[in-house]
């Protein structure tokens, strides 16, 4: 079957729902008005952020509620797998289901907002919520947006994209300053948020820190000319929860932000920087009307565009800070399937030397160590925020968790299908018992040792891990036991339940050690996906959204510890990084193995639209004419996929642009993808769209995007160094 993968269009019927706002607006009082945009108070409603209802206006008033894995604080929901397995199945399909089933999960239980997805970059690979992002790479994360965005929205939801912008870490969050130029913000970490407009979001949370020295909830830049202008965004903007207002405090609402949450200015403050001080500066003139009235619509606007003025909205039936309150609704319908084939579509073989895997039905004793293995004594919603690392990590910490329903351990799950192939299974659970761990390796037909590494939101230290990762080191003690097994067992495979990259050197050319799975964060059916990976019942597919290094120091960027964020190294992270210095990555962007292999051939690249002799140059803002760019099916490339092993499967084509010297660009970017399933021996035409967009450079001077002249690489590989193809055309 031909793969046609296009540029998505906006969704949403925004000029109606603004022209009914209007009109709704013009007659508001100004304390109405400012209700719209002013929280009641951390705690003061069901949700962790509520709006209060406008009765002269039929509005009931809104429930914010997290996070990016399903619905925080409320029972009968599900936990998906984070936002970086996502990432890593190169799925635009699985990604819209995902949205999608969150959508219904979100409205099933009343929340009028989804605070999610979190689509900031993995620019250190340290930081503490890297886990709940999309990755490295600007496409794919505005990929994984767009889909996102595009689910979660369908059935009337209102999703909220965050944190607007360059929150990459939690160290200082509050207080420091990210540094990026012009050039950088446009070509990598503004460019998911404009994905997500491009899908019609229809909220923006900007983040605690600053951005160039200023605050982002009080940036004009980001907010106004960026966001407002640049993007075309028209929906509302609002604060993360007591983002501080450094300089201007109720004038940010001059600033671009349209609300804040949840409500008072501070965790301790009783005064709110909206409400009554709001309702003054208006009737002072310090924030003129028109801006107010700007505010409201941008709310109401986004309330009536997604159809939550309906009757079938249902209203809020859960309580996040009392649970008996609730109506206890069960959402979860049978999205646990989905979760299950997300958790395997998201694992990422890494070595599979001499093809063990996957087992097969003859296998007669399996040795399983490791904590991460079994699970949580106590229970896997035990600590709360999921603040610690105890048993099976199938989520990190903080706000962009939800309460597990149930979580499947690798344990249970590989015994289960040990005995139903009349196989043994011999486990020891103890990271740091090394002797017990070699005791059950020893003999057995294959031993799998489980290890971890996990981070999160700084409101929470797990075991002196302060948000952001001390280092990428396994937790536990884990390279001690993987060399443990390996010393004994000539099978042995190593999976990792992580948050992000760890360092494998000290075992991963360790001849015993024959596989090295990467499980990610896989959710509630963890040890399911898992297994299915194991058995075979599914061929893994996942490519890694990010760069594992053979050393911290390898990476361009690292958390910083001041008041300075400094994004020095520009367009160079990730891979743009390893590829531009000629480092040899452990495992590169874009990596992932399969049980059986593909070949690539027949390149074809077409021009459709004209050269660029006959187009404007340089789309300016607003929104429109770059979306023109965007949506511009410019040139397609085609090619021949077959499937040459002896199983089906799913190959992940990668198609990277590379620029002429004149572009000053990173060797090779990546700007299409497709997951293409192929049964043995078939073949496949794939066929990608690349626009205008996809060439351009950002030009600061100029304050324009360009096609830089010249002659560009079209290079098409099975990850960002295992290049499969390549063409040329001149520009
Ligand atoms: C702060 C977090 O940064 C944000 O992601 C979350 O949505 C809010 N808290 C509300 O819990």
């Amino acid at each position: 079957m031909p793969v046609s993968i296009r540029h998505g269009k906006r969704a949403g019927d925004w000029p109606v729902a603004i022209v009914r706002a209007k009109a709704v607006v013009a007659n508001m009082s100004v304390v109405d008005k400012v209700a719209l945009a002013t929280g009641i108070g951390w705690k003061n409603g069901p949700c962790v952020g509520n709006t209060p209802a406008v009765p002269s206006i039929n509005y009931p008033g809104l429930c914010l509620q997290d996070s990016p894995t399903g619905v925080r604080f409320a029972d009968l929901v599900s936990v998906f797998p984070a936002g970086i397995n996502i990432a890593a199945t190169f799925n635009r399909t699985m990604m819209r289901a995902r949205g999608l089933a969150m959508g219904v999960e979100f409205k099933g239980k009343g929340v009028n907002v989804a605070l999610g997805p979190d689509i900031n970059i993995v620019r250190s690979p340290r930081a503490g919520r890297n886990w709940e992002t999309f990755g490295a790479d600007p496409y794919l994360s505005g990929e994984a947006s767009f889909e996102t965005v595009t689910g979660l929205q369908a059935n009337g939801l209102q999703a909220c994209v965050k944190h607007y912008i360059n929150n990459e870490q939690e160290t200082n969050r509050s207080s420091s300053s990210s540094n990026v130029d012009d050039r950088t913000t446009h070509e990598i970490y503004l460019h998911p948020f404009l994905k997500a407009v491009q899908a019609g979001v229809v909220a923006f949370m900007c983040s605690y820190n600053r951005v160039n020295g200023t605050y982002s909830c009080e940036n004009e830049h980001v907010l106004n000319d960026l966001l407002k202008g640049e993007l075309g965004f028209q929906g509302y903007v609002m604060t993360d929860w007591w983002a501080s207002l450094d300089t201007f405090g109720t004038l940010a609402a001059n600033k671009g932000l349209d609300m804040v949450m949840p409500g008072e200015a501070s965790p301790s403050a009783n005064h709110s920087y909206f409400g009554p001080a709001l309702v003054n500066a208006v009737k002072t003139g310090q924030v003129p009307t028109s801006r107010l009235d700007d505010m409201a619509t941008r709310i109401l606007a986004a309330y009536y565009v997604q159809g939550q003025d309906g009757n079938d909205y249902p209203s809020v039936n859960f309580d996040s800070w009392t649970s008996s309150r609730g109506k206890h609704v069960d959402v979860q319908s049978d999205h646990k399937k989905l979760i299950r084939s997300i958790g395997a579509a998201s694992t990422v073989l890494l070595k599979n030397a001499g093809s063990q895997l996957p087992l097969g039905d003859n296998v007669r004793s399996v040795a399983v160590v490791g904590s991460d293995a079994g699970p949580n004594p106590k229970g896997p919603n035990s600590c709360p925020g999921r603040g610690c690392d105890v048993g099976i990590l199938a989520v990190g910490w903080g706000s962009g968790t939800a309460n597990f329903p149930y979580l499947v351990d690798p344990l249970s799950a590989i015994t289960a299908k040990a005995n139903s192939i009349n196989a043994t299974v011999f486990s020891s659970l103890n990271d740091t018992d090394l002797g017990a761990a070699k005791n059950v390796s020893s003999g057995k037909d294959v031993a799998f040792v489980f290890i971890t590494a996990d981070s999160g939101e700084g409101y929470i230290t797990v075991e002196g891990n302060p948000g952001d990762r001390n280092d990428l080191n396994a937790w536990h003690s884990g390279d001690e036991l993987v060399k443990a097994v390996a010393g004994v067992n000539k099978n042995t495979v190593v999976v990792i339940h992580a948050v992000g990259a760890i360092i494998m050197e000290a075992w991963i050319d360790h001849p015993n050690v024959t596989g090295v799975i990467y499980a990610g964060l896989q959710g509630q059916e963890a040890g399911n996906s898992l297994v299915d990976i194991l058995w075979g019942d599914i061929n893994p597919s996942g490519r890694l959204p990010y760069t594992i290094a053979k050393s911290p120091s390898d990476h361009s960027a690292d958390i910083s510890n001041g008041y300075n964020v400094d994004y020095t190294e520009g367009l160079y992270i990730d891979y743009r990084w390893f590829d531009k210095s000629n480092i040899a990555p452990r495992f590169e962007f874009g990596y992932g193995l399969s049980y059986t292999s593909f070949s690539y051939s027949a390149l074809a690249i077409v021009y459709l639209g004209g050269g660029l002799g006959n187009e404007p140059q340089a789309p300016t803002g607003p929104g429109s004419s770059l979306s023109s760019w965007l949506h511009d099916d410019w040139m397609t490339v085609t090619f021949e996929l077959t499937n040459t092993g002896s199983v089906d499967g799913v190959e992940i084509p990668q198609l990277y642009i590379v620029p002429p010297p004149s572009a000053n660009s990173p060797p090779k970017q990546l700007r299409n993808f497709d997951s293409v399933f192929l049964q043995k021996g078939e073949s496949s035409l794939a066929k990608m769209y690349l626009s205008r967009y996809s060439f351009a450079v950002w030009k600061s001077i100029e304050h324009r995007w360009e096609v830089p002249r010249g002659k560009y690489g079209v290079w098409v590989g099975a990850s960002s160094r295992d290049r499969r193809l390549y063409g040329e055309i001149d520009v």
